[in-house]
């Protein structure tokens, strides 16, 4: 008698739940109905059988049945005790298929696979990144500060409630400000959006701007979670050339020939993932382009901070603000994890950002943007940025004499002025073709250097962080990463 549901009913019984028994019983059966276990006009037990198999109350079941009759999932068959309604829908139509894909991907492009794997991988790997700051070194004490100000503050004055999409005013002041002061770009509050990242930012880039099937420029090489965000809002990818001095723009005027060009994405601070600073004559000649076929120039800055040799560059957006959709970031600034991100960019480019902000979450976390807010008001950021530069210049220098030591006969780099990541190049392919198989057998986990090329042409290399190792880690990983190449 006691079918393998009985046993399920019993075991979904929470003596801590508010619901009395005879509902749970009831809910346990509908279940089960659901489920397709117990089908359309099959017969329950007697309500005396089900009361010892579940060791209840007689009476709690025939409740529970009376209940389910009121509600037309049984009806009462007579002599022959209960059953389950023969009126419902068959358990195949209304029985979500356990183990089936619920929808074909054919109609709905999006729940196939993705293209990209979403998670990182777990395990107890050390994990080269491509260029984070050193999360221990973060100002968690001030930090934490500014989060209890923050939410005292709103509570006090009823602000905890939904807000501006475009993102807390106060935030907005401030990161408006710091982009006059220290990268020359002519904005206010008005010319500035929050998102959760710089990469939503990117992403709703490509949503406001793109069409299925317009043509979207990156180089060769590049930072491809933002070709992903720009495939998948229905760009055609076009790939261009680049060198020592950044981007080909003769090989961008020939795309631009060719195609009908929406956007090229850039990162000419310091070039995703190769390091290199576009010089300025082909940011002048880049920006002429983009006037003459106009195309709109999305330029990630997202390690402007981190900049050790010379005065870094001014961004493209500070001199030629119409043309320019500025992306920004506080992940390296302070941590990946705060996702606090910018666009910079004409007002009008703001608000409709802001609308697809309004479609997806409403509004960003307001309270994690007034701690930021803060950081930057009250100079915290600033003595941040400036104490880890120093540690940053420190490591890249250490990190630049074990690749000396451990690598000088695989290896062709350069030594970054900027951002917190080195570009290895190969000399012998299959050195890294060996480095990438056998990584994992000695617990190492990095960057695929196939997750760089836009085309099938690029160059392969990897792009290893330096700035969240101190100089003994440095040191051990890249004699590990040396074993793993070596035959
Ligand atoms: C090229 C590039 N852009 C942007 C970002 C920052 O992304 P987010 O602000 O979404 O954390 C990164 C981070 O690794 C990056 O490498």
């Amino acid at each position: 008698m006691a079918k393998p549901w009985t046993v399920l009913l019993r075991a979904s019984f929470r003596d801590d739940a508010d619901l009395p028994r005879y509902m749970q019983i009831a809910h346990g059966l509908i279940h089960e109905i659901e489920r397709g276990r117990l089908l359309p006009g099959e017969y329950l037990p007697s309500s005396r059988d089900l009361a010892t198999a579940l060791a209840v109350n007689r009476k709690t079941i025939v409740t529970a049945y009376e209940e389910l009759i009121a509600q037309g999932w049984l009806v009462s068959g007579g002599t022959r005790g209960t059953m389950v309604s023969t009126s419902l829908p068959s358990a195949e139509s209304i029985a979500p298929a356990p183990l089936a894909a619920p929808f074909g991907d054919t109609e709905y492009p999006f729940l196939g696979p993705p293209d990209r794997p979403i998670a990182i991988a777990p395990g107890t790997w050390r994990k080269l990144d491509e260029g984070v700051p050193d999360g221990r070194l973060f100002p968690a004490d001030p930090l934490a500060r500014a989060y209890r100000k923050a939410v005292e503050q709103a509570s006090r004055d009823n602000g905890l409630g939904y807000r501006d999409p475009r993102g807390l005013p106060r935030l907005r002041q401030e990161i408006a400000e710091m982009l006059r002061r220290q990268r020359g770009l002519m904005v206010t509050a008005d010319h500035i959006c929050i998102t959760r990242g710089s990469q939503m930012g990117v992403f709703l880039t490509a949503r406001v701007l793109i069409r299925p099937g317009d043509a979207v420029l990156v180089e060769r090489l590049t930072h491809e979670p933002a070709v992903a965000a720009f495939r998948a809002c229905g760009a055609k990818i076009v790939t261009v050339g680049l060198d020592e001095d950044g981007i080909d723009v003769a090989d961008v005027e020939r795309q631009c020939r060719r195609h009908r060009v929406r956007a090229i994405f850039v990162t000419p601070h310091h070039q995703f993932p190769t390091t290199v600073s576009m010089r300025p004559e082909r940011r002048l000649r880049l920006l002429e382009l983009a006037r003459q076929f106009a195309f709109a120039v999305i330029e990630d800055d997202y390690d402007h901070e981190f900049h050790f040799g010379a005065q870094p560059l001014l961004p493209m957006a500070s001199y030629a603000p119409a043309r320019v959709i500025y992306a920004g970031s506080m992940s390296k600034l302070l941590v990946p994890a705060l996702r606090i991100g910018y666009i910079a960019a004409a007002p009008q480019v703001i608000d409709a950002l802001a609308y697809q902000i309004s479609l997806i979450d409403g509004m960003g976390n307001s309270v994690t943007e007034d701690a930021a807010a803060e950081l930057l008001a009250t100079g915290e950021v600033r003595r941040h940025v400036r104490k880890t530069a120093q540690i940053y210049a420190a490591r890249r220098d250490a990190f630049a004499r074990s690749l000396e030591q451990e690598m000088a006969d695989l290896v062709d780099y350069r030594l970054p002025d900027g951002g917190l990541a080195f570009w290895l190049r190969f000399r012998d392919i299959a050195a890294l073709d060996r480095m990438e198989a056998r990584a994992p057998e000695f617990g190492l986990s990095f960057a695929s250097s196939h997750s760089y090329a836009a085309d099938d042409s690029a160059e392969r290399g990897l792009r290893i962080g330096f700035a969240s190792l101190t100089e003994e880690e440095a040191r051990e990983v890249l004699r590990t990463l040396r074993r793993c190449a070596d035959k």
